[in-house]
């Protein structure tokens, strides 16, 4: 279980998080929502080692690992898939699943790749490829088995479905789902409020550096007006 407690971190003077708390469990989907700005990204690379916070308390399964560096967070079993999914174009897939296992030893790494290979089946029929040449869809998918692969028991996810055709996104939440459902705990940043909602079993909203409402899935369904004034344009559909 991931625990966040007022976080705090700056970029120079500008004090970007000032009070970001959410949680994340064992098969369990926390969705964040906010607007653009918020500070979400920013929350999420911090939890996940790549800014050292100004204050709060970051807890793995009742330990502190705040301020912790990138590859030591992955170490103890929590890793990002990032923004933009920062994939390596030019090399393969099967290079790209590499560097997401760097952590672990050759034989354990060849078995969860072989493991991944069998939750998206897709990136094993293009493991030569080259990663540039996958779609959106694809791409998304070997950014989820590139973290898959040192074996979290806790995913952070930044915006996961951004650029991705309505269609897309379906089977990107449906692969999240899959990961959901093998007992991985999901801490997920969507602008896609919907398709994550169906998903979410808490939901976080973050507006201004802080989060300022935590609630279940039904609440927040329940309480559009309050979600729809927190989220202005990104609001939830009419539905
Ligand atoms: N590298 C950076 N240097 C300075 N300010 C930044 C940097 N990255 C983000 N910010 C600022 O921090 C705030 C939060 O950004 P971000 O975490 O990316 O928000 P979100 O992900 O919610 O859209 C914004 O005001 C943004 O302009
Ligand atoms: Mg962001």
């Amino acid at each position: 279980m991931l625990e966040v407690k007022d976080l705090h971190v700056n970029y120079g003077p500008v004090n970007a998080v000032h009070g970001v708390s959410f949680a994340a469990g064992e098969s369990q989907v926390t969705v964040v929502l906010g607007p653009n700005g918020a500070g979400k990204s920013t929350s999420l690379r911090a939890v996940a080692g790549f800014h050292k916070p100004r204050a709060g308390t970051v807890e793995l399964d009742g330990e502190s690992i705040s301020g912790l560096p990138a590859h030591k967070v992955v170490r103890r079993g929590m890793s990002l898939v990032p923004e933009g999914r920062k994939i390596f174009f030019p090399l393969t897939v099967e290079e790209n699943l590499r560097i997401g296992g760097y952590t672990a030893s050759r034989a354990s790494g060849e078995k969860t790749m072989a493991e991944v290979y069998d939750t998206f089946p897709v990136l094993g029929d293009r493991r030569h490829s080259a990663a540039g040449l996958l779609s959106g869809g694809e791409q998304q998918m070997l950014a989820f088995g590139r973290a898959l692969m040192s074996q979290p028991r806790i995913m952070l996810m930044d915006e996961p479905s951004m650029g991705l055709a309505p269609t897309m996104i379906e089977t990107v939440m449906a692969s999240v789902k899959v990961m959901v459902d093998k007992g991985i705990g999901i801490l997920m940043v969507e602008q896609n409020a919907d398709a994550a909602l169906e998903l979410a079993d808490t939901v976080v909203i973050v507006t201004r550096g802080e989060t300022t409402w935590t609630g279940t899935a039904a609440e927040a369904r329940a309480d559009k007006t309050v979600v729809h004034a927190m989220l202005g344009e990104a609001a939830l559909d009419e539905s």
